[in-house]
């Protein structure tokens, strides 16, 4: 049995090293496709290290663009890849641009796919991430899901149980497995921070590519600075939008974006996470901290 993983994003790292962990365990053998869709090492490298999974076989390097640009360079890319190596599986996780490329290369090319984190249903069509899950879910052979309503949202769009297999949540095994090593970062405290903290993460283009929506995020988290530390680890491209905007984060800490071990390790002991993240929505439940989510629906 041959099968080959395909990630590129921040969210697919932590998802990909259980089930790598797993598979090595039973003497399956493996590949891992990395697109590029991420390339920053503290967006993607050190999550590699972090994770203790080695680093990826291939990486394809397609990097940013549009999101038509960014899917037809994983396309094009992916193709000879999967032509060469024509594994019994081709393995995509969650509902980035690279999972609904690869799951669609794959699937023409008469490759059996399966898809970790099927079913996941915002409803929301707005949401690029949508679209991915609803492509990549229609053309799956295997749709492992998180959690039972999950299963519900795919019958009811008509995918056959048999095809079903309901696993549970592969990003909370790697949460548990590390836990303990990123309790052992000492990151909070050279921070200064003792527990009472605020720690936010925004990224979402429905909350950050809004000048508006923006600023009043902004102006909501620097009154809540003014009461206790607020820590905000910015993503890309959140930074480049608060720049262009010329928005000031007050006493807000803003940082560059940490590593898997770091985040855990502020989240763990968080008084409050503000997030438009939908993994760190589920990590903060799984860990029993209270989260304040930036959407519209979850
Ligand atoms: C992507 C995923 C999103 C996921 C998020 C986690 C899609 C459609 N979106 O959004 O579901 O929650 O990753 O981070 O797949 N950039 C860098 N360095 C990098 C990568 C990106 O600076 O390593 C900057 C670039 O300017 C780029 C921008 O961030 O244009 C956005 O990157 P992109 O991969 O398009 O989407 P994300 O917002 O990261």
């Amino acid at each position: 049995m041959r099968i080959l993983h395909v990630v590129g994003a921040r969210p697919n790292f932590p998802k990909l090293a259980p089930v790598y962990r797993a598979a090595a365990a039973v003497g399956i053998q493996q590949l891992v496709v990395h697109t590029g869709q991420h390339y920053d090492d503290q967006l993607s490298g050190a999550f590699f290290r972090d994770l203790g999974i080695s680093p990826p076989d291939l990486n394809l390097t397609v990097g940013s663009g549009s999101h038509a640009v960014q899917t037809a360079r994983i396309m094009e890319r992916i193709e000879p890849v999967l032509e060469t190596e024509r594994p019994d599986w081709v393995v995509v996780y969650g509902d980035v641009n690279s999972t609904a490329a690869a799951a669609l290369v794959a699937a023409k090319l008469g490759l059996r796919v399966a898809h970790v984190e099927a079913g996941l249903r915002s409803n929301d069509r707005s949401m690029p991430e949508e679209i991915n899950r609803l492509v990549t879910d229609r053309l799956a052979d295997l749709l492992l899901t998180p959690s039972r309503d999950a299963d519900e949202s795919l019958r009811r769009e008509g995918e056959p149980d048999d095809e079903i297999v309901f696993v549970g949540n592969v990003m909370i095994d790697s949460l548990f497995h590390a836990l303990p090593a990123a309790m052992g970062t000492g990151f909070r405290s050279s921070l200064g921070i003792d527990g009472d903290a605020v720690v936010v993460t925004l990224h979402r283009p429905s909350n950050v590519d809004s000048a508006e929506r923006l600023a009043a995020i902004v102006d909501a988290l620097r009154e809540i600075a003014d009461e206790r530390p607020v820590v905000f680890p910015v993503h890309p491209r959140t930074r480049q939008r608060l720049t262009t905007m010329g928005l000031d984060l007050g006493k807000v800490r803003a940082l560059e974006p940490i590593s898997y071990l770091e985040m855990l390790d502020l989240v763990v002991a968080a008084h409050v996470v503000i997030t438009d993240s939908g993994g760190l929505q589920e990590e903060t439940t799984a860990l029993n901290v209270p989260c304040l989510t930036v959407r519209e629906n979850t």
